[in-house]
């Protein structure tokens, strides 16, 4: 079970305004096949995040976002079906705040938008934190995740839930949705999610292709093509979530060197189940070629990301392949080793 210790990334102001963050993040391994009860690996990724800040507004001006990143600016009531113009005010009502309060909202990421670095999620986690700050309210970040989970439903209508996860803890978890009843009318229970251990750091590289992808359409299709021949997806989510368990015993072990080959073995299953995309592919190819330990898609796919594991040694040589290969914006991370619970 992990803990519901919040991150020391809020930052509540004195002053009348409100600020909150949130990581950005990455899949490890084990996308897709999470949202068919496999187990899945996913790591904040702290250096990139979503920002909100929440000003009092004029009396009567009602609540207005402001995001440039996003290249939008609205009041709430002008665009009632917005998947934020819905969020906000179910928060307030979760924190029993006063349901038209004027506020000007002002929304700002580097998280890359649609690239399967949970932008969105992201958002909506920064905004639900700051939302509460400013009705002086605490939210666990389990409840943080559920509101977000509830947004991530509207955006992408079937979400594992892993993103809002990791995102909301913002740290490395060990995700897996528990089926409830038997093919193909399956039903899910809530979540076992739990806390990673990870021995030695590991040294990655993200990789984007700049093409932008909406989660929902290669979810859906994965959906279809899982209604149409249900037995041999099944087998894939079965061999992408056996991997899984090996990328756990191995970054439990510290042995980065072992998980190369499992990522490149989930990258060649994800082109199995048709989530890949030639940049992507030309991305992982050339991690590869310049001596990355293993390299995969990491997200939905089409479009997006990829990440890359090197050693320190190779991370400045494998960064510069990348964007030899056409990669829009190389990010460098390093995920820290944690400590493994109930140890000192
Ligand atoms: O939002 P993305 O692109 O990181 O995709 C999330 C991962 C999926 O497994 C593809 C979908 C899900 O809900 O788990």
């Amino acid at each position: 079970m992990i803990d519901d210790q919040q991150p020391a990334t809020d930052d509540i102001d004195v002053s009348g305004c409100w600020r909150a963050s949130a990581a950005g993040k990455i899949i490890l391994c084990g996308e897709h096949a999470v949202v068919y009860g496999r187990p899945a690996i996913a790591l904040p990724i702290a250096s990139v995040r979503a920002h909100v800040l929440i000003e009092r507004a004029a009396r009567g001006q009602g609540i207005t976002v402001h995001a440039p990143d996003l290249g939008r600016s609205w009041a709430l009531h002008a665009r009632p079906r917005d998947t934020l113009s819905r969020l906000v005010p179910e928060v307030l009502a979760a924190l029993d705040a006063p349901p038209r309060p004027d506020l000007r909202i002002s929304i700002s990421s580097d998280i890359p938008i649609a690239s399967g670095m949970g932008s969105g999620a992201a958002i909506a986690t920064a905004l639900v934190r700051a939302l509460a700050a400013s009705c002086a309210r605490d939210l666990s970040n389990r409840q943080v995740s559920e509101l977000v989970f509830a947004n991530e439903r509207r955006l992408h209508r079937t979400p594992s839930g892993i993103d809002n996860t990791v995102i909301a803890f913002e740290r490395a978890i060990w995700y897996q949705r528990v089926p409830v009843g038997a093919l193909p009318a399956v039903d899910y229970a809530p979540p076992s999610i739990e806390p990673l251990v990870i021995a030695a750091p590991l040294t990655l590289l993200i990789g984007d292709t700049g093409v932008r992808s909406a989660t929902k359409l290669p979810v859906g299709m994965v959906r279809k093509r899982w209604q149409a021949d249900t037995a041999s997806y099944e087998a894939l989510f079965d061999a992408v979530g056996s991997a899984a368990h090996v990328v756990r015993a191995a970054l439990a072990a510290g042995n980065p060197a072992a998980l190369g080959p499992l990522l490149d073995q989930n990258h060649a299953l994800l082109q199995q189940i048709g989530v890949s995309s030639p940049q992507l592919d030309t991305l992982v190819a050339a991690a590869r070629a310049a001596g990355a330990l293993g390299a995969k898609l990491s997200g939905a796919g089409w479009g997006g990301v990829m990440l890359a594991l090197v050693t320190p040694a190779a991370r400045t040589h494998v960064a510069g392949a990348l964007r030899a290969a056409g990669a829009a914006r190389v990010f460098a991370a390093t995920v820290a080793s944690t400590v493994p619970p109930n140890s000192p």
